[in-house]
């Protein structure tokens, strides 16, 4: 979730690049930099920070009069957040300069075979490879090159280079990651999305993926993914800025609903190797370790904590160790008891959680092995952690969470999965059918987002009123509830409980009664049958149930008002599937309300663009 800009034109390009950049500075800017070519010389100026430190910068070193220039707002993903990790990346011979959104899910193989060919890597980035392949891969054509390079590259990228032996062109490719033309008076703009070009022109060409551009200050020319020329017709878009940055949708919370597929894709695929294993980056327990492990405690926060109590399930459940959870803030003012075989997990999306923090330094002043599971890069969480896996999900702008809390759900899979592996629990067919399963939520979810969007955009409308809602489920399906709940209080400020669909009768049913709106999540197969018996409970007393359940139990869902079907999955990922809904009715209750999404009540976490 970096941003990428380009300028070939007939004015200066440096002061163009950072426009672009600013523009784009909301997905993400722990380093900018650009490159321009003077002559036949590259020139790159890069630097951590904010994209004002990066201006500061040029303003200090140079002036350059070139023309042609790519620049590169980054979101760390692989190797923290400086100087020498900014893009944009040089090659060796420094005939290349590379600027690239996206991740190279080969890139540690093909790190390997080029350093066994004498190429010397600088920095932690994925991006290098593509660098030091442009110039193995140089055979005097820079579009040809370009796609030589591009058909080495597994995983996503859109990626926009500079040639010292063709310094008035530029030449981009995508697959996976978007990216976007403009041509007017002033020359042609390239961008990761509209906002970086929509100040110049409103007529925009949408590059396909494996298409490739070969740009100058006339315009450009369009390759297919055979490398033949193609003529492409711009579309015209009518979005303002605002509009534009959160891609068309109305708040960036749906917007990040919708980026749910990239961002568990981007988590889990580099992490399933091509012999269906699991394999971490940065996790430093060794095998044996793993195998003396006696218990894991999970410490967070909020919806971070909810995803937790995911966690809990699936590693008891595929691991077979005891999982406890906790609230950051009570466990660091208790005194928890620890030891050197429990593994201490600890999640947070921004890394920042002040009680997530201190709970993270009492699980390593008493010498646990401490875990981490975040998605800022190098953020204090990352930087104490014993080990971190980061969530690819990108940065989140919307306060209330729904596209990382997504992915940590998914690291909790794959963690489970590893666990299990490493402690013999699973056959090695086992371990491939589940990396398959894990594999193929991205295209589940983006099923579950097109399925349910319309419905329960009109299920919303009868939460309008409402002063109190009930969500129910067991295990699994009460993990989702918890989370379900929370999106629906805070943004929509409608009192809601979440129950462990099971403690009801205990008390809680009393509150129950004709009218009151049950949710009930009943995706699970392994309680399926429980939880229908609890809404026989609840329906029993006068409550309309909404109930939430797989295709494979459509039949079995009884008497319930309102139904919601999610596709057949391995039934343990079965939340992230069901979550969409929720996240969806948290959305459009509030939107349905007046109530201002990008701005509510709770500004704990918010990062708001103005
Ligand atoms: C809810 C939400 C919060 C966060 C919590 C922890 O939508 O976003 O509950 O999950 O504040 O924040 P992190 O994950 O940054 O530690």
């Amino acid at each position: 979730m970096c941003g990428i800009v380009g300028y070939a034109g007939k004015n200066r390009a440096v002061p163009y690049l950072l426009e672009g950049l600013e523009k784009l500075e909301y997905r993400g800017y722990d380093s900018a930099g650009v490159a321009v070519a003077e002559g036949n010389t590259l020139r790159v100026t890069k630097t951590r920070g904010r994209i004002s430190n990066l201006a500061s910068l040029i303003a200090a070193e140079h002036q350059s009069p070139a023309t042609v220039g790519i620049g590169h707002t980054r979101w760390a993903t692989h190797g923290k957040p400086n100087d020498v990790n900014a893009h944009p990346h040089q090659s060796q011979s420094g005939r290349f300069c590379v600027v690239h959104n996206g991740i190279i899910e080969n890139y540690l193989q093909l790190k390997a075979q080029l350093q066994s060919e004498g190429y010397v890597f600088v920095s932690e980035t994925d991006t290098e490879v593509i660098a030091h392949l442009l110039d193995k891969t140089w055979d005097g054509d820079f579009v040809s090159t370009v796609r030589k390079t591009a058909a080495l590259l597994e995983g996503a990228y859109a990626i926009c280079v500079l040639c010292s032996d063709c310094p008035d062109q530029i030449v981009c490719t995508r697959w996976g990651s978007p990216l976007v033309l403009g041509v007017c008076g002033e020359g042609t703009f390239i961008g990761s999305d509209v906002t970086a070009i929509l100040r110049h022109t409103n007529e925009i060409y949408y590059l396909d993926g494996h298409e490739t551009a070969l740009v100058d200050a006339k315009g450009a020319t369009f390759f297919d993914k055979d490398g033949a020329a193609i003529e492409k017709q711009p579309k015209t878009i009518e979005w303002n800025l605002s509009a534009a940055q959160k891609g068309g949708y109305e708040h960036f919370m749906l917007k990040e609903i919708m980026e749910q597929p990239r961002a568990i894709a981007d988590t889990v695929s580099p992490r399933i190797t091509a012999d269906k294993t699991i394999a971490f980056e940065d996790f430093h327990l060794s095998d044996d370790e793993i195998r003396r492990l006696r218990r894991v405690t999970i410490v967070a926060c909020g919806s971070a904590y909810h995803a937790g109590a995911v966690g809990k399930y699936v590693i008891e459940k595929l691991a077979r160790l005891p999982v406890e959870i906790d609230i950051a803030s009570e466990f660091r003012y208790r005194a928890p008891v620890l030891a050197p075989d429990t593994l201490v997990i600890v999640i947070s999306q921004s890394g920042e959680t002040a009680d997530t923090l201190a709970a993270l330094r009492l699980a390593n002043e008493q010498g646990c092995k401490t875990l981490c599971i975040v998605n800022v890069v190098s953020s204090s969480i990352a930087n104490e952690g014993g080990s971190v896996i980061y969530t690819h999900a990108g940065p989140e702008i919307a306060v209330a969470t729904t596209k990382a809390y997504a992915a940590q759900v998914a690291v909790l899979y794959l963690l489970a999965g590893y666990l299990a592996d490493k402690r013999g629990l699973l056959s090695k067919a086992q371990l491939a059918s589940y990396t398959d399963d894990l594999l193929a939520l991205p295209d589940l979810i983006q099923k579950t987002l097109d399925d349910c969007n319309a419905q329960i955009k009109a299920f919303a409308q009868m939460f309008i009123p409402l002063e109190h809602a009930y969500f129910i489920g067991r295990n699994l399906d009460y993990a989702c509830a918890m989370e379900a709940s929370l999106k629906l209080k805070e943004i929509s400020y409608i009192h809601s409980e979440a129950y462990a669909a099971g403690e009801l009768k205990h008390g809680t049913i009393s509150l129950i009664e004709k009218g009151t709106l049950v949710v009930a999540l009943a995706a699970y197969s392994d309680v399926f049958q429980k939880t229908m018996s609890n809404i026989k409970e609840v329906k029993a007393r006068g409550a309309r149930v909404l109930a939430v359940s797989t295709e494979r139990h459509m039949d079995a869902m009884g008497e319930v008002d309102y139904k919601v079907l999610i596709p057949d999955a391995n039934p343990l990922f079965s939340v992230s599937l069901e979550v969409v809904p929720m996240q969806l009715l948290g959305y459009y209750t509030a939107r349905a309300r007046g109530c201002d999404i990008d701005k509510p009540r709770n500004l704990a976490k918010s990062v708001t663009v103005e």
